[in-house]
Protein backbone atom coordinates (compact mmCIF):
# COMPACT_ATOMS: atom_id res chain seq x y z
CA UNK A 1 0.00 0.00 0.00
CA UNK A 2 1.19 3.24 -0.81
CA UNK A 3 2.50 4.89 2.54
CA UNK A 4 0.75 8.67 1.42
CA UNK A 5 0.54 9.50 5.18
CA UNK A 6 3.88 9.13 6.03
CA UNK A 7 5.29 11.58 8.41
CA UNK A 8 1.48 12.70 9.69
CA UNK A 9 0.59 12.51 13.48
CA UNK A 10 -3.15 12.20 13.48
CA UNK A 11 -5.50 13.03 16.88
CA UNK A 12 -8.72 10.77 16.75
CA UNK A 13 -11.19 11.24 19.07
CA UNK A 14 -13.64 8.30 19.46
CA UNK A 15 -11.20 5.67 18.26
CA UNK A 16 -12.49 2.29 20.11
CA UNK A 17 -14.94 1.73 18.01
CA UNK A 18 -16.90 1.64 14.53
CA UNK A 19 -15.29 4.96 11.96
CA UNK A 20 -12.49 6.07 14.18
CA UNK A 21 -11.17 2.74 14.99
CA UNK A 22 -11.13 1.50 11.39
CA UNK A 23 -9.75 5.27 10.13
CA UNK A 24 -6.97 4.66 12.81
CA UNK A 25 -6.00 1.00 10.83
CA UNK A 26 -6.51 3.30 7.62
CA UNK A 27 -3.74 6.17 8.39
CA UNK A 28 -1.29 3.43 9.98
CA UNK A 29 -1.36 0.90 6.83
CA UNK A 30 -0.44 4.21 4.78
CA UNK A 31 2.23 5.17 6.87
CA UNK A 32 0.95 7.39 9.25
CA UNK A 33 0.97 7.92 13.17
CA UNK A 34 -1.86 7.68 15.35
CA UNK A 35 -3.51 8.96 18.92
CA UNK A 36 -6.06 7.06 19.59
CA UNK A 37 -8.95 8.77 21.96
CA UNK A 38 -12.16 7.56 23.60
CA UNK A 39 -13.00 6.59 27.48
CA UNK A 40 -12.75 2.96 27.02
CA UNK A 41 -9.15 2.80 27.59
CA UNK A 42 -8.81 -1.55 27.45
CA UNK A 43 -10.21 -1.37 23.83
CA UNK A 44 -7.46 1.62 22.75
CA UNK A 45 -4.63 -0.62 24.30
CA UNK A 46 -5.81 -3.62 22.36
CA UNK A 47 -5.98 -1.48 18.93
CA UNK A 48 -2.62 0.06 20.06
CA UNK A 49 -1.20 -3.66 20.10
CA UNK A 50 -2.51 -4.59 16.57
CA UNK A 51 -0.96 -1.46 15.21
CA UNK A 52 2.28 -1.13 16.93
CA UNK A 53 3.52 1.02 19.75
CA UNK A 54 6.00 3.23 17.40
CA UNK A 55 2.76 3.81 15.19
CA UNK A 56 -0.25 4.59 17.79
CA UNK A 57 -1.06 5.44 21.38
CA UNK A 58 -3.84 5.19 23.53
CA UNK A 59 -5.43 8.09 25.28
CA UNK A 60 -8.37 8.02 27.56
CA UNK A 61 -10.13 11.34 27.42
CA UNK A 62 -14.07 12.36 27.50
CA UNK A 63 -15.13 14.86 24.66
CA UNK A 64 -17.69 16.23 27.75
CA UNK A 65 -14.81 16.88 30.29
CA UNK A 66 -12.83 20.39 29.90
CA UNK A 67 -9.53 19.69 30.18
CA UNK A 68 -9.09 16.19 29.15
CA UNK A 69 -8.40 16.73 25.48
CA UNK A 70 -5.70 19.45 26.05
CA UNK A 71 -3.98 16.63 28.08
CA UNK A 72 -4.74 14.13 25.31
CA UNK A 73 -3.07 16.96 22.62
CA UNK A 74 0.05 17.20 25.28
CA UNK A 75 0.77 13.45 25.54
CA UNK A 76 0.62 13.32 21.78
CA UNK A 77 2.95 15.89 21.18
CA UNK A 78 5.15 14.38 23.89
CA UNK A 79 5.35 10.74 21.85
CA UNK A 80 5.60 12.10 18.46
CA UNK A 81 7.02 15.51 18.41
CA UNK A 82 3.64 16.75 16.65
CA UNK A 83 0.03 16.49 15.67
CA UNK A 84 -1.03 17.72 12.14
CA UNK A 85 -4.30 16.21 11.69
CA UNK A 86 -7.56 16.49 14.03
CA UNK A 87 -10.65 14.21 13.52
CA UNK A 88 -13.10 14.76 15.65
CA UNK A 89 -15.16 11.53 15.39
CA UNK A 90 -16.49 10.96 18.61
CA UNK A 91 -20.45 10.88 18.77
CA UNK A 92 -23.60 9.09 19.49
CA UNK A 93 -27.12 9.55 18.64
CA UNK A 94 -30.42 10.32 20.60
CA UNK A 95 -33.51 8.86 19.26
CA UNK A 96 -36.68 9.98 19.72
CA UNK A 97 -39.39 12.06 18.81
CA UNK A 98 -39.73 15.54 20.11
CA UNK A 99 -42.88 15.09 22.63
CA UNK A 100 -40.76 12.19 24.25
CA UNK A 101 -37.47 13.93 24.11
CA UNK A 102 -36.79 16.61 27.03
CA UNK A 103 -34.59 19.66 26.90
CA UNK A 104 -31.94 17.40 29.18
CA UNK A 105 -31.79 14.74 26.22
CA UNK A 106 -30.67 17.89 23.80
CA UNK A 107 -28.13 19.09 25.86
CA UNK A 108 -26.82 15.70 26.50
CA UNK A 109 -26.12 15.24 22.52
CA UNK A 110 -24.86 18.76 22.13
CA UNK A 111 -22.15 18.19 24.70
CA UNK A 112 -20.89 15.50 22.90
CA UNK A 113 -21.63 16.12 18.86
CA UNK A 114 -20.97 19.64 18.99
CA UNK A 115 -19.05 20.98 22.60
CA UNK A 116 -17.09 17.89 21.71
CA UNK A 117 -15.69 18.89 19.05
CA UNK A 118 -15.12 22.20 19.75
CA UNK A 119 -12.84 20.90 22.87
CA UNK A 120 -11.27 18.99 20.10
CA UNK A 121 -10.66 21.90 17.91
CA UNK A 122 -9.70 23.83 21.18
CA UNK A 123 -7.08 21.49 22.54
CA UNK A 124 -5.24 21.12 19.08
CA UNK A 125 -6.07 24.33 16.77
CA UNK A 126 -2.27 25.43 17.89
CA UNK A 127 -0.37 22.14 16.89
CA UNK A 128 -2.82 22.36 13.34
CA UNK A 129 -1.92 25.67 13.10
CA UNK A 130 1.89 25.45 13.21
CA UNK A 131 1.98 22.73 10.80
CA UNK A 132 -0.40 24.11 8.39
CA UNK A 133 -2.09 20.88 8.96
CA UNK A 134 -5.89 19.29 8.44
CA UNK A 135 -9.35 19.29 10.88
CA UNK A 136 -11.21 16.41 9.74
CA UNK A 137 -15.00 17.17 11.38
CA UNK A 138 -17.37 13.90 11.18
CA UNK A 139 -20.85 15.03 10.99
CA UNK A 140 -23.47 13.08 8.75
CA UNK A 141 -26.37 12.94 6.22
CA UNK A 142 -28.06 13.73 9.17
CA UNK A 143 -26.73 17.37 9.32
CA UNK A 144 -28.32 18.08 5.67
CA UNK A 145 -31.77 16.50 6.08
CA UNK A 146 -33.73 16.73 9.57
CA UNK A 147 -35.05 13.21 9.79
CA UNK A 148 -38.20 12.78 11.99
CA UNK A 149 -37.11 10.73 15.14
CA UNK A 150 -34.17 12.04 15.49
CA UNK A 151 -33.77 15.99 15.88
CA UNK A 152 -31.88 15.61 18.45
CA UNK A 153 -28.99 14.05 16.69
CA UNK A 154 -29.90 15.66 13.71
CA UNK A 155 -30.07 19.15 15.10
CA UNK A 156 -26.55 18.72 16.78
CA UNK A 157 -25.24 17.78 12.92
CA UNK A 158 -26.36 20.77 11.37
CA UNK A 159 -24.37 22.66 13.84
CA UNK A 160 -21.24 21.20 13.33
CA UNK A 161 -22.17 21.33 9.47
CA UNK A 162 -22.91 25.30 10.10
CA UNK A 163 -19.34 25.38 12.56
CA UNK A 164 -17.15 23.14 10.08
CA UNK A 165 -18.18 25.91 7.03
CA UNK A 166 -17.71 29.25 9.31
CA UNK A 167 -14.18 28.18 10.39
CA UNK A 168 -13.35 27.33 6.62
CA UNK A 169 -12.74 29.70 5.54
CA UNK A 170 -11.25 31.57 8.76
CA UNK A 171 -8.69 29.23 8.98
CA UNK A 172 -7.93 28.93 5.70
CA UNK A 173 -5.53 31.99 6.00
CA UNK A 174 -3.72 30.36 8.66
CA UNK A 175 -2.75 27.23 6.67
CA UNK A 176 -5.32 24.81 8.08
CA UNK A 177 -8.18 23.10 5.59
CA UNK A 178 -11.12 21.95 7.22
CA UNK A 179 -12.51 18.73 6.13
CA UNK A 180 -16.17 18.08 6.69
CA UNK A 181 -17.07 13.98 6.81
CA UNK A 182 -21.06 13.56 6.40
CA UNK A 183 -21.30 9.65 6.05
CA UNK A 184 -24.92 8.05 4.97
CA UNK A 185 -25.25 4.63 7.23
CA UNK A 186 -22.15 2.63 8.13
CA UNK A 187 -21.32 -0.75 10.39
CA UNK A 188 -20.37 0.52 13.75
CA UNK A 189 -21.54 0.55 17.09
CA UNK A 190 -23.95 3.60 17.03
CA UNK A 191 -27.17 1.91 16.30
CA UNK A 192 -26.46 -0.51 19.22
CA UNK A 193 -26.17 2.48 22.12
CA UNK A 194 -29.32 3.77 23.71
CA UNK A 195 -29.84 7.18 24.74
CA UNK A 196 -27.91 7.49 27.87
CA UNK A 197 -24.72 6.15 25.46
CA UNK A 198 -25.32 2.45 26.92
CA UNK A 199 -23.80 -0.08 24.47
CA UNK A 200 -26.58 -2.85 24.17
CA UNK A 201 -24.71 -5.20 21.50
CA UNK A 202 -27.01 -7.79 20.74
CA UNK A 203 -29.81 -5.58 20.30
CA UNK A 204 -30.90 -5.32 16.13
CA UNK A 205 -29.33 -2.78 13.63
CA UNK A 206 -32.71 -1.09 12.33
CA UNK A 207 -30.48 -0.77 8.96
CA UNK A 208 -30.59 -3.77 6.97
CA UNK A 209 -27.07 -4.89 6.59
CA UNK A 210 -26.72 -4.66 2.82
CA UNK A 211 -27.22 -0.77 2.63
CA UNK A 212 -24.79 -0.16 6.03
CA UNK A 213 -21.40 0.36 4.22
CA UNK A 214 -18.24 -1.57 6.21
CA UNK A 215 -16.16 1.18 7.89
CA UNK A 216 -13.44 -0.30 6.70
CA UNK A 217 -14.98 0.87 3.27
CA UNK A 218 -15.76 4.20 4.98
CA UNK A 219 -12.56 4.74 6.54
CA UNK A 220 -10.72 4.54 3.01
CA UNK A 221 -12.75 7.00 1.57
CA UNK A 222 -12.52 9.24 4.59
CA UNK A 223 -8.57 9.33 4.27
CA UNK A 224 -8.64 9.88 0.51
CA UNK A 225 -10.65 12.61 1.24
CA UNK A 226 -8.30 14.30 3.75
CA UNK A 227 -5.44 13.86 1.44
CA UNK A 228 -7.00 15.78 -1.16
CA UNK A 229 -8.19 18.55 1.46
CA UNK A 230 -11.72 17.99 0.38
CA UNK A 231 -14.00 20.75 1.75
CA UNK A 232 -16.91 18.09 2.02
CA UNK A 233 -17.69 14.99 1.38
CA UNK A 234 -20.51 12.86 1.79
CA UNK A 235 -19.99 9.16 2.26
CA UNK A 236 -21.60 6.42 1.04
CA UNK A 237 -24.00 6.36 -2.54
CA UNK A 238 -27.32 6.03 -0.81
CA UNK A 239 -26.19 8.97 1.17
CA UNK A 240 -25.57 10.80 -1.82
CA UNK A 241 -28.52 9.71 -3.11
CA UNK A 242 -30.29 11.59 -0.20
CA UNK A 243 -28.69 14.67 0.26
CA UNK A 244 -29.29 14.58 -4.06
CA UNK A 245 -33.00 14.03 -3.58
CA UNK A 246 -32.92 16.14 -0.44
CA UNK A 247 -31.79 19.50 -2.54
CA UNK A 248 -33.17 18.86 -5.84
CA UNK A 249 -36.59 17.36 -4.96
CA UNK A 250 -37.20 18.37 -1.56
CA UNK A 251 -40.62 17.89 -1.36
CA UNK A 252 -39.59 14.13 -1.69
CA UNK A 253 -37.93 13.55 1.79
CA UNK A 254 -40.99 13.85 4.21
CA UNK A 255 -42.41 11.16 1.75
CA UNK A 256 -39.36 8.82 2.58
CA UNK A 257 -39.05 10.14 5.95
CA UNK A 258 -42.35 8.19 6.76
CA UNK A 259 -40.56 4.99 5.31
CA UNK A 260 -37.41 5.49 7.54
CA UNK A 261 -37.65 3.47 11.09
N1 LIG B 1 -22.17 4.80 11.68
C1 LIG B 1 -23.00 5.60 11.03
O1 LIG B 1 -23.93 5.12 10.36
C2 LIG B 1 -22.79 7.09 11.08
C3 LIG B 1 -23.48 7.88 10.15
C4 LIG B 1 -23.29 9.25 10.18
C5 LIG B 1 -22.42 9.82 11.08
N2 LIG B 1 -21.75 9.02 11.97
C6 LIG B 1 -20.86 9.67 12.93
O2 LIG B 1 -19.61 9.02 12.96
C7 LIG B 1 -18.98 9.22 14.22
C8 LIG B 1 -18.47 7.89 14.75
O3 LIG B 1 -19.56 7.06 15.04
P1 LIG B 1 -19.57 5.48 14.78
O4 LIG B 1 -20.66 5.22 13.83
O5 LIG B 1 -18.23 4.98 14.50
O6 LIG B 1 -20.11 5.00 16.20
P2 LIG B 1 -19.48 4.09 17.33
O7 LIG B 1 -19.03 2.79 16.80
O8 LIG B 1 -20.51 4.07 18.41
O9 LIG B 1 -18.22 4.93 17.81
C9 LIG B 1 -18.37 6.11 18.56
C10 LIG B 1 -17.03 6.45 19.18
O10 LIG B 1 -17.19 7.68 19.90
C11 LIG B 1 -16.64 7.52 21.20
N3 LIG B 1 -17.31 8.40 22.14
C12 LIG B 1 -18.65 8.53 22.37
N4 LIG B 1 -18.85 9.43 23.35
C13 LIG B 1 -17.63 9.87 23.73
C14 LIG B 1 -17.18 10.79 24.70
N5 LIG B 1 -18.03 11.45 25.51
N6 LIG B 1 -15.85 11.02 24.83
C15 LIG B 1 -14.97 10.36 24.03
N7 LIG B 1 -15.32 9.47 23.09
C16 LIG B 1 -16.66 9.23 22.96
C17 LIG B 1 -16.83 6.04 21.54
O11 LIG B 1 -15.81 5.63 22.46
P3 LIG B 1 -15.96 5.36 24.03
O12 LIG B 1 -17.36 4.87 24.27
O13 LIG B 1 -14.89 4.36 24.32
O14 LIG B 1 -15.69 6.69 24.65
C18 LIG B 1 -16.55 5.41 20.17
O15 LIG B 1 -15.18 5.21 20.00
C19 LIG B 1 -20.05 9.90 15.11
O16 LIG B 1 -19.80 11.28 15.17
C20 LIG B 1 -21.34 9.62 14.37
O17 LIG B 1 -22.33 10.58 14.65
C21 LIG B 1 -21.91 7.68 11.99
Amino acid sequence: MKKDFAGTVSFITGASSGIGEAVARELVARGGKVALVARRLERLETLVRELGKDNAIALVGDVTKDGDLESAAEATVKKFGKLDITIANAGFGISGKLAKTSINDYRKQFETNFFGVLRTIYSTLPQLIEHKGRLVIIGSVAGHIGVPGTSAYSASKFAVRGLAESITAELQPKGVSVVLISPGFVTSEIRHLDNEGILHSDSKDYVPPWLAVPAHVAARELVNAIKKRKRERILTGHGKALWALDRYLPQLTPLLAKFLP
